[in-house]
C-alpha cells in the first residue's frame, strides 16, 4: 500500500481491511499518517520508511498487495517484481498500475482519467503536463 494521499484511508475503509504502507519519504509517511489518524484508522493502518525491492516482512504475508503509480519511479523494477510476489500469500492478488498520458488523449480522456484513478494533471510529475494545465487539476 502507498504512503501518499487519501488512497490508504480509502482502500481501508471501501474494503474494510488492515494494511501497511511502504514509502520511502518521510514526509509522504508523516502526510499519509496525519490523514490516517485524522480518519481514526490509527490502529488499523501504519507506514514503514523503505523502498518496494528490500521489504522488511517474511514471505507469504499478504493477502493484497496494491501499488498505483510507483514503479515507473523505481530503480530496482526486477526486484521490485520478485520482492512485491515474496511477501504475498499463495494465491494472493497483487495491483500495481501506473497511470500515463500521451498526444493520443483527446478531450474526452481527462475527465475518464481523473473520475477512474484520480489522477490530474496538477499534479503531474511530467512538467509538461503541469504547465498544460495551468496549475488547475482536470
Ligand atoms: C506518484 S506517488 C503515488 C503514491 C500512491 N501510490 C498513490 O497512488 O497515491 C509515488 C510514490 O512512490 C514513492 N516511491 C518512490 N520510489 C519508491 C520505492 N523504490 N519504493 C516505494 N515507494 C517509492 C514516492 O516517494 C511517492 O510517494
Amino acid at each position: 500500500m502507498p504512503a501518499v494521499g487519501a488512497r490508504p484511508v480509502e482502500l481501508v475503509q471501501q474494503c474494510d481491511i488492515d494494511g501497511v504502507g511502504v514509502d520511502p519519504v518521510e514526509i509522504h509517511i508523516d502526510r499519509a499518517m496525519a490523514a490516517v489518524e485524522a480518519a481514526g484508522l490509527a490502529d488499523r493502518v501504519t507506514f514503514h520508511r523503505g523502498v518496494m525491492h528490500d521489504l522488511a516482512y517474511e514471505g507469504g504475508h499478504f493477502d493484497f498487495v496494491w501499488c498505483r503509480d510507483v514503479v515507473k519511479q523505481v530503480d530496482d523494477l526486477d526486484g521490485t517484481s520478485t520482492e512485491l510476489v515474496r511477501v504475498m500469500k499463495p494465491g494472493g492478488r497483487l495491483l500495481a498500475y501506473t497511470t500515463i498520458t500521451t498526444e493520443l488523449l483527446d478531450d474526452r480522456d481527462p475527465e475518464m482519467i481523473r473520475r477512474h484513478l484520480g489522477t490530474s494533471t496538477a499534479t503531474s510529475i511530467d512538467p509538461i503536463w503541469r504547465q498544460r494545465s495551468g496549475g488547475q487539476a482536470w
